[in-house]
């Protein structure tokens, strides 16, 4: 049997799977990451561990499968950033991770460039994305004499990946991943010259940029017992895209992750992102760089995470399903996931987590729903400005992502948007996209259709629950609340 070793190396671990021709999950395997919070609003990774637990996970998923992959695809959580040595390939830090906080400063006194920096790269001058946590990394002691003497190398998850897979053969990233660091020119496809002047970052610090699908380097022998050939790349939410068969103008997708990411391809024609969205970089069915509208909210599943480990209400998090289920309405209660500020639309580093409306009465079943409902009103925030900056009706909302598997979430989302929503039976569509763009750089599929046959999905009716609409209201007062607390 022919397959496909998919890598999907994201926030809270990394899932392998070994895709058969016919699009069938031969083996699987997953590997947790340990979360470093070294200061309130600051996240990081272990790189090495990232590294270990990713080939544990990989060679795993092989055995499991019992047939060894012709090909690799990778897909990361994006943003984090990594410095390595490059005689070493030791990592002069942990990562820097994509929900980390600590050049929320920063980006303030960005102020004044914020408007170029959003024509160059279509994003908000945000701590999110990868430039000011990679400018704050060169400021620590030597780090910036050592970049220029050449000594060192920087990327996202995936070039650290490919770089170790390699054996440090290749420094690489594609485009979809570059999009992310407010580094990339948008309209040259290429690092921006004055970008890396404004961080102080050398151009030969960072990756070569290449396309999604084709060749990117080769891994070692020595890593999964034979070199294969690695083929594709992408950052998580554009592989879920094309994982959902969107390399279309026009089609879209929610993935319902750590944060959930909804995304709108707009083909070849830059659009003008405002009110929060950002433009970024997606791919059409081979892998070439089009552009997408994005709106990212930063908390979704790991509200419920933080109900089970920060606050141990809950022992797994499918119990939110029947917690929600159990009542009739939220009664008031709403949270705010802001644990590491808020993304689109409202764009507030310092706001956060926030619950109002406790009473006596609220249970555990309250901050169940109230976490659950978070990701559906999140979701309306931006579905409205999707369309209009799109053009698109969005009369349909594909989705994927571990939280989809709630049906009491899907029905619910389905309500407040008063769309139908469509889960595929496979929800891992990150990982099938980057399954996608290597096997058909390959050859294993012949196009996108090829890739795609036999996909089901289940459709959610809006019911015309009037709870569910009722309390968007409720939703944004609170969310007002959270922003006046950060801003007051
Ligand atoms: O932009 C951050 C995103 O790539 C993280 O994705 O799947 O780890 O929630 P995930």
């Amino acid at each position: 049997m022919t397959c496909v070793l998919a890598i999907d190396q994201g926030t809270t671990g990394t899932t392998c799977l070994v895709i058969g021709q016919n699009g069938r999950i031969l083996g699987r395997a997953y590997r947790e990451i340990t979360q470093y919070y070294p200061q309130p609003g600051w996240v990081e990774h272990d790189a090495h561990e990232i590294l270990d637990r990713t080939v544990a996970a990989a060679r795993e998923a092989i055995a499991d499968a019992g047939v060894d992959p012709i090909v690799i695809g990778i897909t990361n959580q994006r943003e984090t950033i990594v410095v390595w040595e490059r005689a070493t390939g030791r990592a002069v830090h942990h990562a820097i991770v994509w929900q980390d906080r600590r050049t929320a400063d920063r980006c303030l006194e960005l102020a004044p460039q914020a408007a170029m920096i959003a024509e160059k790269t279509g994003l908000v001058t945000d701590p999110y994305f990868s430039a000011t946590k990679l400018e704050w990394l060169l400021q620590q002691p030597g780090m910036r004499e050592r970049a220029k003497r050449g000594e060192l190398a920087a990327g996202t998850i995936d070039s650290w990946l490919v770089w170790h897979l390699t054996g440090g053969e290749s420094h690489v990233t594609d485009h979809t991943n570059a999009s992310r660091t407010m580094l990339y020119d948008l309209g040259t496809h290429a690092w921006s010259p004055e970008l890396c002047a404004l961080f102080g970052v050398p151009a030969d610090l960072l990756p070569r940029i290449v396309p999604s699908s084709g060749l990117i380097g080769t891994a070692v022998a020595s890593v999964l017992g034979h070199e294969i050939p690695i083929m594709g790349i992408a950052g998580d939410q554009q592989a879920a895209l094309f994982g959902q068969g969107g390399w279309h103008t026009g089609s879209g997708k929610n993935t319902y992750g750590t944060g959930a990411f909804l995304l709108l391809n707009t083909g070849t024609v830059r659009p003008q992102s405002a009110t929060g969205l950002l433009t970024t970089i997606a791919c059409d069915e081979r892998g070439n760089p089009v552009y997408a509208l994005e709106a990212s909210i930063f908390i979704a599943g790991a509200a419920v995470q933080w109900l089970r480990d920060g606050l141990g209400i809950i022992a797994d998090s499918s119990e939110t399903e029947g917690l929600a289920r159990s009542l009739d309405s939220n009664d008031g209660v709403y949270f705010v996931p802001a644990l590491v500020g808020l993304g689109a639309p409202d764009w507030e580093p310092n706001a956060r987590g926030t619950i109002v409306g406790l009473t006596r009465g609220s249970t555990r079943a309250h901050f169940a729903r109230a976490a659950l409902e978070a990701m559906a009103y999140a979701t309306n925030d931006v579905l409205g400005d999707m369309r209009t900056q799109g053009g698109v009706p969005f009369d349909r909302l594909r989705v994927d992502g571990g939280a989809t598997a709630n049906d009491w979430l899907m029905q619910f989302q389905a309500d407040v948007l008063g769309v139908p929503v469509e889960r595929p039976d496979i929800v891992e569509t990150t990982a099938m996209g980057a399954a996608g763009l290597a096997g058909l750089a390959v050859g294993l599929w012949a196009n996108g259709d090829e890739f795609l046959a036999g996909r089901h999905f289940t459709r959610f009716i809006p019911t015309g629950d009037a709870t569910a609409t009722a309390g968007y209201a409720g939703w944004r007062r609170a969310v007002r609340g959270a922003l006046s607390w950060a801003r007051d």
